[in-house]
Order: C-alpha cells, then sequence, then structure tokens
C-alpha cells in the first residue's frame, strides 16, 4: 500500500489556520487515491533525538565514507528510525505556519535529524546528488501577513528554504498553497482561507 506521509509542524492542531487548509487536501487525496495510508507524523508531540556531539560525529563519519559503529551507531538509533519512516513514503504533506519569516523549530530540528548523508543524499564526483527521488510534495502554510507579492516577498524565508532544502535531497516536485494573511481582519482571513482550500482542494486530485 502506498503511504503519504502528513508532517505536521504547529502544535495548534483544532484551531490551526494551517491544519484547516490541510484537512480539505487530505479529504480530497483519500478520496481520489483510495488504496493509499496516510500517515500523520505530528513535530509538535514527537520528541526528536538532539544533535548531540556523538550523533554529530556519526554525521561526519558517514561523510568521510566511514560506517557507524559502537556508542556512535548506538546513538544514531533514533535518528535512523526517523529516516526509515521518511523514506518509507511515496509522497508528503508538510503543514507549517511561518514562524519569523522561516519554519518553526520543530520542522527545522526534523530536517536536521533526517537530511544525512548516504540516506537522503551522496557527494559525487559532479557534486551533490539527492537519494529521494520521484516522490511529489505538497507544503500548506499559513501566514500573519502576506509574502506572496511586493517588497515583502523577500522576507519569506520560508518557502525559498524549503524548495531548497528538500530539492537538495531530490525532492523537486513541490506544490506550495499559501494561507495568507492571517492576521490582518477576519475578512481577509476568511478570503484567504476560502482560496487556500480551493487550490489544496485541487492540488489532492493531482497529487
Ligand atoms: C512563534 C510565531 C511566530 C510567527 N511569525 C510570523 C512571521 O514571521 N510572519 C507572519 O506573517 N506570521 C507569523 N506568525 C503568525 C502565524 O504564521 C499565523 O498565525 C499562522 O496562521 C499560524 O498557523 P497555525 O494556526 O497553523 O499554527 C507567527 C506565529 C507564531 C506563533
Amino acid at each position: 500500500m502506498k503511504k503519504l506521509l502528513h508532517i505536521i509542524a504547529t502544535p495548534r492542531g483544532e484551531e490551526s489556520n494551517t491544519l484547516q487548509v490541510s484537512r480539505v487536501f487530505l479529504e480530497g487525496f483519500r478520496a481520489a487515491h483510495l488504496d493509499w495510508e496516510v500517515e500523520a507524523l505530528d513535530l509538535s508531540t514527537t520528541a526528536l533525538p538532539d544533535l548531540t556531539a556523538m550523533r554529530v560525529d556519526g554525521k561526519y563519519v558517514l561523510l568521510g565514507g566511514g560506517e557507524l559503529a559502537g556508542d556512535t551507531k548506538t546513538a544514531w538509533t533514533e535518528i535512523l528510525a526517523h529516516i526509515d519512516r521518511f523514506l518509507a513514503a511515496d509522497a508528503y504533506l508538510v503543514s507549517t505556519p511561518m514562524w519569523n519569516f522561516g519554519i518553526p523549530y520543530m520542522l527545522k530540528h526534523y530536517l536536521d535529524v533526517i537530511m544525512q548523508p548516504r540516506y537522503l543524499f551522496r557527494y559525487t564526483a559532479t557534486g551533490p546528488e539527492g537519494l529521494v527521488t520521484n516522490r511529489p510534495m505538497t507544503v500548506i502554510t499559513s501566514r500573519g501577513g502576506s509574502y506572496s507579492e511586493g517588497p515583502a516577498k523577500a522576507a519569506d524565508f520560508q518557502e525559498p528554504y524549503l524548495r531548497f532544502a528538500f530539492g537538495f535531497v531530490g525532492i523537486q516536485d513541490v506544490t506550495f498553497i499559501h494561507a495568507e494573511p492571517m492576521a490582518m481582519g477576519e475578512e481577509l482571513r476568511a478570503k484567504a482561507l476560502a482560496g487556500a482550500k480551493e487550490k489544496a482542494r485541487a492540488a489532492a486530485a493531482r497529487r
């Protein structure tokens, strides 16, 4: 059975603007992909492993072409479990608000855990190569302000960062849906949510 991994980076549950849009995406996705399962990974309630000196050492061992061994290997158990879970998916949905012009720390922590050489990317004679291929991703965001056009676009470190980071590991087919602005009055919020839900409904059938 194919799997969509839903990576959630907001702690706001039922109150979440982002998840309101994601729920519409998931409804459409489930209807269009009856043979797929959807697995949720809520980063706001998941205790991710800290990147201690020993765990970071493991990254350099792998970067140098070596094998994990001994205490380092043991320390990597949780990292490898997260990598396995990420790589077991056939498609991804990421639900993330903008926090301080970028991504919430829990999503950055997750990326620091899973983006490991040998597993998600490798270096070749011609440069880095992403190893996560043929897996589409949809990223649903919400923001207090608006960043999709005008001078504020330069302050969007969320979409460009995620595009580059996931692109680096091979995920090139990424669709962004932004619900914005959420904090400029109820009228604009309702209009933005309705627009984003419409895009989410359309994207769900295509993914
Ligand atoms: C810690 C924090 C930082 C935020 N930083 C920004 C920001 O830089 N720009 C912005 O437009 N909105 C910012 N917001 C507002 C959220 O992006 C907005 O309310 C979003 O809809 C929250 O999504 P959620 O309801 O799914 O958690 C921030 C909110 C929080 C809690």
